[in-house]
């Protein structure tokens, strides 16, 4: 694969910034974002008041953990725009997430906040490898969904040449890349490895794909997958993280020439870890809830919002700013069986040793009389399909899952496509035990 390391020049000052050139610019913008806040949201005025607090109390940056939390039942709550803090005139855009329960929450952006989007994608783009004047196909979903504007727009912004084809319609995915010959691809991972089937399919070599840089997020992945798929197309596989109530996507970004974890960008969204039992602010180096507070969007401020994602806070290395290190789940997705924590990821790491497994998987929550059980659904590779290959492949699955994860599950290896697709976020868990 090539060094796409930066050339000197290639980045913003703040990138290559002192620690304390940049505390000091997130200090100035948190007083003004807290002011911003305090005096046009009505919902944040009435929380900072209940909290005892006043913007003017917000001396040092330590002084954030005085301020009350922001969560998604608040948006919720404030359906649809009771959280924006300009006239409604001045919101350019609306996003939102689907909500699988409840009402979804509705994020809103000013001219201004999609330019600072923007840069932000545009410099994760950049920290991925791409450039100016590369051909970005972007396979993340069009619409609400933050994803596919969020990057078409940070791609635009970077000079590329943008192929806006959203999720879906695998075959043709493949046919425009291989017509258009993008060198980045933006997508989720669940979904690249759908497009790497359909390359197969059409017998193609991914190897030879014009593909050179991959940019996947908007779900948990490991990097037991990033090899995987680095070794596939040949290219490289780079993680990007955000989400619709701070922004969208470009919070943080992995580096190329690193890829040890996502800087965050500081300079527009300041980042804590709390105990998400207590609360509590937990040193850089702790694993814990991820917390972030805009740090200059003008819509909707976003003040501590507690994000559920579970990782901890990191020393920069590629840049000077401080990286989160690769986002293992959700405190939502965690299931625990029989007193053992579990997450998704885990189950994946484990399927990726498997070589007569396709990396696809679902699992299932049953219960069995008193006690829940898990079924993780795999597919069988087309060269290992037969039951004695299935049956050998399922205890290998199962018996890594008990020795390194630490749970008895049950395997069933379907054929080839057996396992629910998506084109976008792939459904990870499926909750089949009874209610109540
Ligand atoms: O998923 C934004 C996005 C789009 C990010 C495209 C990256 C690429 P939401 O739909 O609001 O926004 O979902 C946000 O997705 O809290 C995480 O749980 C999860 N997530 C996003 N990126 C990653 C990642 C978009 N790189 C939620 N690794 C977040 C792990 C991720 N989880």
């Amino acid at each position: 694969m090539e060094d796409l390391s930066p050339r000197p020049g290639d980045l913003d000052p703040i990138e290559t910034a002192s620690r304390d050139e940049i505390s000091a610019l997130q200090l100035k913008r948190l007083k003004t974002t807290l002011d911003h806040a305090y005096r046009n949201s009505p919902h944040y005025q009435a929380q900072f008041d209940k909290a005892g607090v006043h913007p003017d109390d917000l001396k040092t940056l330590s002084d954030l953990s005085k301020f009350p939390f922001t969560v998604k039942q608040d948006l919720r709550d404030t359906y649809p725009f009771g959280m924006f803090a300009v006239p409604r005139e001045r919101i350019a855009r609306i996003h939102a997430s689907s909500g699988t329960t409840g009402k979804p929450t509705v994020v809103g952006y000013t001219q201004n906040d999609i330019e600072m989007w923007a840069t932000c994608v545009a410099r994760s783009i950049r920290a991925a490898g791409g450039r100016a004047g590369d051909i970005c196909h972007v396979a993340y979903g069009y619409g609400l969904f933050t994803g596919g504007l969020g990057a078409h727009y940070g791609a635009e912004k970077l000079g590329c040449t943008v192929i806006p084809i959203s999720g879906g319609m695998t075959e043709r995915q493949v046919t425009l890349i291989q017509d258009f010959k993008p060198r980045i691809i933006m997508v989720t991972p669940s979904y690249m490895l759908s497009i790497l089937d359909e390359f197969r399919r059409q017998g193609l070599d991914p190897r030879n794909s014009s593909l050179a840089v991959g940019i996947f997020g908007a779900e948990p992945w490991t990097n037991a997958m990033r090899e995987e798929i680095q070794q596939d197309f040949d290219m490289h596989a780079v993680d990007i993280y955000g989400l619709s109530e701070v922004i969208g996507p470009g919070v943080a970004s992995e580096c190329v020439e690193t890829k040890d974890g996502l800087h965050v960008w500081e300079d527009h969204f300041y980042p804590e870890i709390i105990d998400p039992e207590t609360g509590d602010v937990l040193p850089d180096g702790e694993l814990g809830e991820l917390v972030f507070t805009s740090l200059t969007k003008e819509a909707l401020p976003i003040i501590r919002y507690r994000t559920r994602d579970l990782t901890r806070l990191l020393p920069g290395t590629a840049r000077a700013m401080r990286r989160i290190e690769k986002i293992t789940g959700r405190c939502d997705d965690m299931m625990i069986l029989r007193g053992v924590n579990i997450f998704p990821t885990q189950i994946e790491e484990q399927l990726l040793k498997c070589a007569g497994l396709a990396p696809h998987f679902q699992i299932e929550l049953v219960r069995a009389g008193r006690m829940d059980d898990m079924i993780v659904h795999v597919e069988a590779m087309p060269h290992a399909a037969d039951d004695t290959a299935r049956a050998a492949s399922a205890k290998e699955l199962a018996h890594h899952i008990k020795s390194v994860v630490g749970v008895s599950t049950k395997v069933r290896v379907g054929g080839p496509d057996s396992v629910e697709r998506s084109a976008g976020k792939a459904r990870r868990v499926v909750d089949n035990r009874p209610k109540g």
